[in-house]
């Protein structure tokens, strides 16, 4: 193993440190003679060595730390950091054959996902660091799961932001168009090379068994993807009407309804934000609505207009709603943090008359979990409310 390079910091980057943030800024470090993507010996004031990190030199996050001592970063080293995240799921008693086995900083692996769907993975190695990592990384998870097939589902476009190409490629053995999984009851056929995130969105894979613990009735699902929480919900609904804008997204709900034997789940092609506002006209109502759109805040300059996507949606669900009814309300916005969320859609029920308490207030699934100081990385808001009868 060859002698890593020296970075220094700031006495800020250092106090950043002991706030517990694992990510040092570039205004706050010298990198001497640090190589993009190198694993460098991080020290502070008086020359201490505060720990190993990442560095990259194109990334506004010029450290990323991976320890907080001298030890060195060598192939046991993620080894065991894999282990350990491997070894958490085990002990989560998940009821479901895909979801997220690495989660970046939250298992000690910064700015690395694997997620797992049956016995193929799908890698992010979202920085300088991690991207060189990639070889050791695919044989060592190899060798800890067995996966039969890996591909490195590199396309997000942060890695722009690390002066990273947009790829995906087969890395490890064979990987079938189609994977077939089963998250609780569901059964799905996921296309892992270019479905949405790495396929599916496993991070909400807790919130569609929570929410199908208050559904009945008639419901809509208005953002569905490929239908978590429309096929989720339909085992104790009478009709399920799943929405998307995706011709691609609406022939895969389709799909998997016929799959799981649900056929009073129907799915159609649809702009919901035009599609909320006719059914609002034409009188329809419902018993339980699914509200997960898209990040509409990508970045800080588009918050506004994101709240005011957020409250639209949520007015109109609420106007749509029969009394009694449950709304689940989701934001995967990065940049609209829990309280700004409540508060919209307290705007949205003031502005609908509606009287609305909170049953359950979720975030991302504990397979992904949020990192203790670091607020973005609960980044995921899934409330489910119930809007109260003023007539019984
Ligand atoms: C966060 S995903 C939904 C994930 C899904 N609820 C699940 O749990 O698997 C958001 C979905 O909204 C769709 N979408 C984006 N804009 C839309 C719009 N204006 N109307 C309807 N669907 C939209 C996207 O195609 C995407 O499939």
């Amino acid at each position: 193993m060859s002698v890593p390079s020296d970075v220094l910091i700031s006495p800020r980057g250092e106090a950043r440190l002991r706030h517990g943030h694992p990510w040092i800024y570039r205004s706050d470090v010298d990198p001497g003679g640090a190589t993009a993507g190198e694993v460098v010996r991080v020290r502070g004031a008086r020359d201490r060595v505060l720990g190993h990190a990442f560095y990259s030199d194109q990334s506004q996050i010029a450290i990323r730390m991976l320890t907080h001592d001298d030890r060195p970063v060598d192939d046991a080293f993620w080894r065991r950091r894999l282990e350990a995240a491997i070894r958490f799921r085990e002990t989560l008693d998940i009821d479901a054959t895909a979801y997220r086995l690495v989660h970046g900083e939250a298992d000690l692996l910064p700015s690395i996902v694997v997620d797992r769907y049956a016995d193929v993975l799908a890698v992010q190695t979202l920085s300088q660091g991690a991207d060189r990592l990639l070889p050791q990384l695919t044989a060592l998870l190899v060798e800890l799961t067995g996966a039969s097939g890996i591909v490195e589902r590199n396309d997000p476009r942060v890695r722009g932001l690390e002066g990273l190409d947009q790829r995906v490629s087969v890395v490890h053995g064979e990987v079938p168009e189609r994977v077939p999984v089963r998250l609780g009851p569901v059964e799905y056929d996921v296309d892992i090379r270019a479905g949405q995130k790495t396929g599916l969105f496993l991070d909400q894979r807790e919130n569609h068994a929570a929410a199908a613990g208050y559904a009945r009735g008639r419901v809509l699902d208005a953002f569905s993807y490929h239908g978590g929480f429309a096929l989720a919900l339909a085992a104790t609904c009478t009709a399920v009407e799943a929405l998307d804008v995706s011709p691609d997204a609406v022939g895969q709900i389709q799909a998997n309804a016929a799959r799981n034997r649900l056929p009073h789940v129907q799915a159609r092609e649809a702009n919901a934000f035009d599609e909320l506002r006719r059914l609002e006209k034409a009188g329809v109502r419902y018993d339980t609505i699914v509200l997960d759109p898209p990040a509409f805040a990508k970045h800080k300059g588009a918050l506004e207009k994101a709240l005011s996507g957020y409250k639209d949606i949520n007015l109109r669900a609420l106007r749509l709603l029969a009394p009694g009814g449950i709304l689940v309300t989701c934001s995967c916005s990065h940049h609209v943090d829990e309280e700004t969320f409540g508060r919209v859609v307290q705007a949205a029920a003031a502005d609908a008359g509606a009287t609305v308490s909170v049953v359950e207030r979720r975030t991302q699934g504990r397979d992904h979990p949020v990192l203790l100081g670091v607020p973005e990385t609960r980044y995921l808001k899934c409330l489910i409310l119930r809007k109260l009868d003023e007539s019984a």
